[in-house]
């Protein structure tokens, strides 16, 4: 049997600590900004009936070439989640909550695509929708979300492309303009191009195909053949945006990759990654699909963020050292053996400090070694000198003289927690 059975598939990977810890923060921080916009967590399976998904659009990669489909054993035809926004829609028709339905999640998403830096075949995707409203307050407040998230990461070079598709009353005069146009331009670029405008000329503005681009450059615009309606819900949009001083670029061109798009469309580019794999967000309207699934009429929007992808960002503008936060507060050492430690760390744990201790019975430099890997920044020793007169060894490791004090005991929690903020402060 080969090595490579024993590694992690083409195009997945595994996190482990300490890198972990960015990504368990960027969650925290997203779950925290979620909720304080009165979004709540939905969970959904893994898998649905192939159904689902295909309802993204028989015209788009992800259907056409990209999802993991499979039979289970019950003849049942299903898909690992290729994207966030159908199983929220599903649920919703499914169990009918009470609209305005503001969710956000957390998620694996599997696509077969070629990997490379920035592109896997399993990432993760925070999201957030939010369905039964039209109103563009709510376009507004779901991008500002997005943004903030950005924000609090510490990401500086992000810009927010914005765009409109238009509505069920705008949208076919201008794919009609568009098939006819590229029909013409483009007649000798073969059967995949002829193929996709006849499905979806939406679809070739998309497209990568060097070939095409000087084609797909001067094709008619989405913009110039919005309705009335669409174009004063998209103005709103941009009036709310400037209010709250969210900058957006208006990116007339920008169709995003799935069929069930409608009114505005938007994107997060980060301007730290390269440009094939730039995108660390995006999302837009969606008011047809819950009927699609055979809802009732519930106009929808939403987005979701490749967590690997925003990680590179905060690699790429903060660098790696500043983007990890330390994982330990305290290490203790054991020079007495007899249950104290185990005691002390428990305590220290209790009252909310991050403790570490070594196991199996290190000798002490063993130990100190340990506390030095942890990088912690304190190591508490408890040694037979300082039990004598109930106290414990305290040692600042970032302190150059290495100089060690003496605590109390029944002092040393509320200690460790004091130089704890006194840091915090120092870092503000
Ligand atoms: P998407 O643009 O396909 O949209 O994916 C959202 C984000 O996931 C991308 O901007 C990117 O950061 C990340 N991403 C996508 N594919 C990969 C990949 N292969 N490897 C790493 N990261 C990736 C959606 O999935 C929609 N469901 C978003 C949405 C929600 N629209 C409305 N509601």
């Amino acid at each position: 049997m080969s090595d490579s059975v024993y590694r992690a598939p083409l195009g997945t990977h595994d996190v482990l600590a300490p890198e972990s810890q960015r990504w368990a923060d960027a969650v925290a921080a997203f779950a925290d900004r979620a909720r304080r916009f009165g979004y709540g967590l939905v969970v959904t399976p893994i898998f649905e009936h192939l159904e689902v998904f295909q309802r993204v659009g028989a015209s788009t990669d992800v259907v056409r070439k990209e999802m993991y489909e499979f039979e289970d054993k019950g003849g049942r035809r299903l898909a690992l989640r290729p994207e966030g926004t159908a199983p929220v829609v599903r649920a919703f028709v499914q169990h009918r909550p009470p609209v305005p339905w503001k969710v956000w999640y957390l998620a694996p998403h599997f696509r077969y695509e070629r990997p490379q830096k920035g592109r896997y075949r399993q990432h993760w995707q925070l999201g957030a929708e939010v369905l039964g409203v039209d109103d563009p307050e709510v376009d507004v407040e779901v991008i500002a979300l997005a943004h903030g998230f950005y924000r609090d990461l510490g990401l500086t070079r992000t810009r927010l492309l914005l765009n409109s598709m238009g509505d069920a009353e705008s949208r076919p005069a201008y794919v009609a303009a568009l098939r006819a146009y590229l029909l013409d331009h483009g007649a000798g670029f073969g059967d995949e191009f002829r193929a996709r405008v006849e499905q979806n000329p939406l679809r070739v503005l998309d497209a990568k195909h060097e070939d095409w681009q000087d084609v797909i450059e001067r094709a008619p615009q989405l913009t110039e053949y919005l309705s009335d309606d669409a174009v004063a819900h998209f103005e709103r949009v941009q009036q709310g945006l400037a209010s709250l001083g969210i900058e957006y670029e208006l990116a007339p061109r920008l169709v995003r990759g799935f069929d069930y798009y409608t009114a505005t469309t938007f994107e997060f580019v980060s301007d730290a990654l390269d440009a094939a794999q730039n995108a660390v967000g995006g999302g837009g309207r969606y008011d047809q699909l819950a009927e699609d699934m055979g809802g009732p009429p519930t106009p929808g929007i939403g987005f979701g963020i490749g967590i690997e992808r925003v990680l590179i960002a905060c690699d790429a503008e903060l660098g790696e050292e500043r983007a990890a936060a330390p994982r330990i507060d305290v290490f203790v050492v054991d020079a007495l053996g007899d249950g104290a430690a185990t005691m002390l760390v428990a305590e220290l744990r209790e009252e909310g400090l991050a403790a570490d201790r070594a196991y199996g019975g290190r000798s002490f430099k063993a130990q100190m070694k340990l506390a030095d890997r942890s990088e912690a920044r304190y190591v508490v020793m408890l040694g037979k000198r300082e039990a004598e007169h109930d106290a414990v060894a305290v040692k600042d490791l970032r302190d150059p003289d290495g100089t060690q004090i003496e605590v109390l005991r029944r002092d040393v929690a509320g200690w460790l927690q004091a130089r704890r903020e006194a840091h915090r402060d120092d870092h503000r």
